[in-house]
């Protein structure tokens, strides 16, 4: 059996400036999975890391749906995709959605609970990284399609879609454009565009 550095691609691995933790390094966004269901203790761990993750007041505003392919729920996250994810995330053994209560318990909107739903789903890529599973976040989703489908009661607000399964899987269960891509030098901006030190940087007025 192969383990999980053999599955992640080599070309994939992040080539950082400076030395940062293995997990994070390892991470990336494929587009193929390994064609094997997600362990349920696994998925039960992606949760646990979440459920452990800071948020503002403790509000935990974060909320998911997933589904197993196979399944109706599944089809229904699918059919809620963009056309471009739905060319390559029939690949996923588990496909989610995540959402986000918009206000605080005294009725006031709460303006962090985006980021508390992100750095929460920052624990889960993690947690997931670590037991060789690949997370694949989307943004293309009709939201409010989603919304309707899953009968997402008023005050919660669906904002992404995820693909889950471990990594692995061939590059040919791809679209030739997406096989490029799949294995194309991964860009990022340097420190100075985002980390500004005593001030904001004046380039960004
Ligand atoms: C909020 C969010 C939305 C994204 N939306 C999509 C998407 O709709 N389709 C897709 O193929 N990738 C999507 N991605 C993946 C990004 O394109 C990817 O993270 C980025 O190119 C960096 O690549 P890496 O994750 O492999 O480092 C999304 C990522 C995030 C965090």
């Amino acid at each position: 059996m192969m383990n999980v550095a053999e599955q992640i691609r080599l070309e994939n691995i992040a080539d950082t400036e400076y030395e940062i933790f293995a997990l994070l390094k390892q991470r990336y966004s494929p587009r193929t999975f390994k064609k094997e269901s997600i362990k349920s203790r696994h998925l039960n761990q992606l949760f646990e890391a979440v459920r452990w993750s800071a948020s503002s007041n403790n509000l935990q505003p974060w909320r998911f749906i997933y589904a197993e392919k196979g399944t109706e729920a599944y089809k229904k996250i699918y059919n809620c995709l963009s056309d471009f994810n739905k060319s390559w995330t029939d690949n996923a053994p588990v496909l989610m959605l995540t959402a986000y209560k918009e206000k605080t318990k005294d009725g006031k909107d709460n303006f962090h609970a985006l980021h508390d739903l992100g750095l929460s789903m920052g624990s889960l890529t993690v947690q997931a990284q670590y037991l060789g599973i690949a997370v694949h976040h989307m943004a293309g989703v009709d939201w409010q399609k989603a919304q309707k489908e899953f009968n997402v009661p008023e005050g919660y607000h669906i904002s992404t879609a995820v693909a889950l399964g471990y990594y692995g899987g061939d590059l040919e269960d791809l679209p030739e454009d997406l096989q490029e891509q799949e294995t194309a030098k991964r860009n990022r901006v340097s420190q100075e565009e985002f980390a500004f030190k005593e001030t904001w940087n004046p380039k960004e007025k």
